[in-house]
């Protein structure tokens, strides 16, 4: 069926180190690449008889000509560390698309991104959902080290107004994202019609989120819970509910989300 979420047996069509520890895979499946929509992810199966759960992972973007998708992941544990000894050729168990993607809004008027480290993996995707909507985009991205900045080129060719910030000052300006954030909505002198999304570490998206509510802007967040089946059956990735009803107090990650809008989840907890 078009469409439908399917787990598929794909082939690795290339494998790259972006940036430091940063790899990037490109993966053959049309049935996900002419589909997903940014802010959507897939559970891949990690070929290692240790490894039971599957391991989730944003998609990255797509080449809607070769009918690639591509993930984009630091190799921090033993999952990820496997998928970065993977070869060209290989194949992967890949159970997608999941997961609710990003909305935009018909009157938005302007977009701001704000990506921490990898929180950056669904904003290309992003950026080419509304490669037909010309308003400004603007992304602001930080990261530890300019060594991690991954995909700079590819983001000024999707047209996106970048402003790096590493917390070393190696590249771009030196702070904390969240702070150059502020900075521009400060500088605006009417906030309306701008839609914001964000990803990266829980302190990052806590801040925005209080910096969407003090602006009076509307925004949605992709969360990256911990997770284990990915499908709502382990109710392993709760995400509080800012407004809760009689029967339920929590979303689940990977059912409900992994896209929330801000207002409707209590991050800070
Ligand atoms: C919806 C969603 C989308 C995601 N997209 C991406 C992505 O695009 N790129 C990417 O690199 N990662 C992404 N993640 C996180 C990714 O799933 C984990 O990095 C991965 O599961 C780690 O597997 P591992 O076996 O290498 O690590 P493990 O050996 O399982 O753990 C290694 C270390 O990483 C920590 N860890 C594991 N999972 C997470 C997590 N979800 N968040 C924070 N710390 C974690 C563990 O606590 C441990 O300290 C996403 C997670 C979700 C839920
Ligand atoms: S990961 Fe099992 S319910 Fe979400």
């Amino acid at each position: 069926m078009p469409g439908a979420t399917n787990d598929f047996l794909v082939k690795i069509e290339q494998i790259n180190l972006v940036a430091q520890n940063t790899f990037r895979i490109s993966l053959k499946q049309s049935g996900i690449s002419r589909y997903v929509h940014a802010g959507q992810f897939v559970n891949i199966k990690i070929p290692s008889n240790e490894i039971l759960w599957r391991r989730p992972f944003s998609v990255h973007k797509i080449n809607s000509v070769q009918n690639t998708f591509d993930i984009l992941f630091n190799a921090i544990g033993r999952g990820t560390a496997a998928l970065s000894k993977m070869e060209v050729g290989q194949q992967l168990r890949v159970l997608g698309p999941l997961g609710k993607a990003f909305v935009y809004p018909e009157n938005t008027e302007e977009i701001i991104i704000v990506a921490g480290g990898l929180g950056i993996a669904p904003f290309l995707l992003l950026l080419q959902d509304m490669a037909d909507m010309d308003i400004p985009k603007h992304l602001f991205y930080g990261v530890k080290t300019g060594s991690l900045a991954c995909c700079v080129e590819e983001i000024h060719q999707l047209g996106a107004h970048l402003h790096l910030v590493t917390e070393d000052g190696s590249e771009g300006q030196k702070g904390l994202v969240t702070e150059f954030f502020e900075k521009y909505l400060l500088s605006l002198p009417v906030r309306d019609k701008r839609m914001v999304y964000a990803c990266g570490p829980h302190p990052m998206l806590v801040k925005a989120q209080e910096l969407v509510k003090r602006f009076g802007l509307k925004g949605q967040v992709s969360v990256e819970n911990m997770m284990a089946c990915g499908f709502g059956a382990c109710v392993g990735c709760p995400v509080k509910m800012a407004r809760p009803t009689e029967s339920k107090f929590y979303y689940l990650a990977c059912t409900d989300g992994p896209v929330f809008d801000l207002d409707e989840v209590i991050l800070d907890d």
